[in-house]
């Protein structure tokens, strides 16, 4: 049953923008999903899985439409090609969710940034912005400037019946990167160097940054994602210190913004095993753990009523069949010590990936997680009274 809410009201009596009105699903088909149930820490007949980068370079029908049709970024503005490429691995593997066939610059093209997709580069961008009078150039995200986003998620929603759409953004501080930088960078030199020489502008440039997310965000969830991850991929270059001024407030102010649809908020980043708390204060659900950090050392660093996902790091998949079944058994084993486990990699498929090890893994992950038995929603021995979120786990001594 589907009940609208209406127009500009949300269940906190504040009041929504223009546009942005949401349809409730009271009975979703995706509520009862096992990623759904694992994100917000309750029982699951086995690990939910799913892998960051399932669609495109690694699947030959991925890269079949592609050779024939436009360039990446306009493959992520038309409709159908963003239901067909998001729907190509869930033919192929019994994934647990969906993720948007989308990408972290197609927010800054939708505000007018000449941003362009090279292939084996990345993204770049034409005029960086290094200024005021730059940052001036950047204005805020407007549900029509992403209007093929709904069709698209519509018809996926009705494709995907009871498996849950994740709908995704850049995090702030990879974002700001890749428009200070003009391009991919390593060292993220420039980046930094506003960061720490410009706080002011530096503010300013991630709060117009953070304004953009939200509003890309609503539009994913308004039109039916079930969840949503903010990917801040190269944020693991900064120090707790400088994560918790540069940007921790922003990353709230998302995950505030989107507290009241109710859907799950998930959080990513590389190299990020000394922000991993920080990033759950932030106010994310689930936390994403690249491969690191162990997962039973990662609950010891989020806070208590965080759930985690992760983390095989993709390089494995690139190894003998047996050394991946050994690896995703331990990552299996050390994720019970999570309050909720989404079985992932610690980064994205790599694209000399085979597919088949990969429809393998998936199915590895549901048998083994269902032979353990049931997921318990909290780790054996913890009390069911629950501690503040705020409140960390004391770290194990070294
Ligand atoms: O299946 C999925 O996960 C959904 C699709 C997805 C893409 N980009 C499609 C894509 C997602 C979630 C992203 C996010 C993204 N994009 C991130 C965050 C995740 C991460 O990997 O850390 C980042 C940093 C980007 C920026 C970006 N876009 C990069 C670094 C690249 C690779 C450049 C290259 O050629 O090596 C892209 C291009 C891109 N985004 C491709 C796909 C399928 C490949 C484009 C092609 O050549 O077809």
């Amino acid at each position: 049953m589907v009940a609208r809410r209406p127009p500009g009201a949300l269940d906190s009596g504040r009041r929504v923008p223009e546009g942005y009105e949401t349809i409730i699903c009271v009975t979703a088909p995706t509520r009862e999903s096992p990623f759904l149930r694992a994100c917000r820490r309750q029982p699951v007949p086995h690990t939910p899985v799913w892998f960051m980068r399932q669609a495109g370079r690694s699947l030959p029908e991925y890269r079949a439409v592609r050779k024939k049709r436009k360039s990446m970024l306009a493959a992520c503005m038309t409709s159908d090609l963003i239901t067909e490429i998001t729907l190509q691995p869930l033919r192929r593997y019994h994934v647990d969710a969906a993720i948007l066939f989308s990408d972290i610059v197609v927010p800054l093209r939708a505000v007018g940034v000449d941003v362009d997709i090279k292939p084996g580069i990345g993204p770049v961008i034409g005029r960086p912005v290094r200024s005021k009078a730059d940052l001036a150039r950047l204005r805020a995200l407007e549900p029509p400037d992403v209007a093929y986003l709904v069709p698209a998620i519509s018809s996926l929603v009705a494709e995907l019946g009871s498996t849950p759409l994740i709908g995704f953004a850049g995090g702030p501080f990879t974002l700001a990167s890749y428009l200070v930088e003009g391009g991919p960078s390593k060292n993220q030199e420039r980046t930094k160097a506003l960061m720490y020489g410009d706080p002011p502008l530096w503010h300013a440039l991630l709060a117009r940054l953070t304004d953009i997310t939200i509003s890309f965000l609503q539009v994913q969830v308004s039109a039916g994602a079930s969840a949503v991850q903010l990917f801040d991929s190269w944020v693991g270059t900064l120090s707790p210190e400088d994560y918790r001024a540069a940007v921790l407030p922003h990353s709230k102010r998302i995950f505030e913004a989107l507290a009241g649809t109710g859907v799950p908020r998930l959080h990513f980043g590389v190299g990020t095993g000394e922000l991993l708390g920080l990033m759950s204060e932030a106010g994310a659900d689930v936390v994403g753990v690249d491969w690191r950090v162990s997962l039973d050392e990662a609950v010891r660093r989020v806070d208590i009523g965080t759930a985690l996902q992760g983390n095989l790091d993709p390089a494995v998949l690139l190894a003998p069949w047996e050394v991946v079944r050994l690896r995703a058994r331990d990552v299996l084993s050390r994720g019970r010590a999570a309050e909720g486990h989404i079985f992932n990699l610690g980064h994205g498929v790599l694209p000399e990936t085979d597919p088949d090890t990969l429809a393998r893994l998936a199915d590895f992950v549901h048998e083994e997680s269902a032979h353990l038995g049931r997921v318990p929603a909290q780790p054996a021995g913890r009390g069911p009274a629950r501690r503040r979120a705020s409140q960390r786990r004391p770290r194990r001594p070294a």
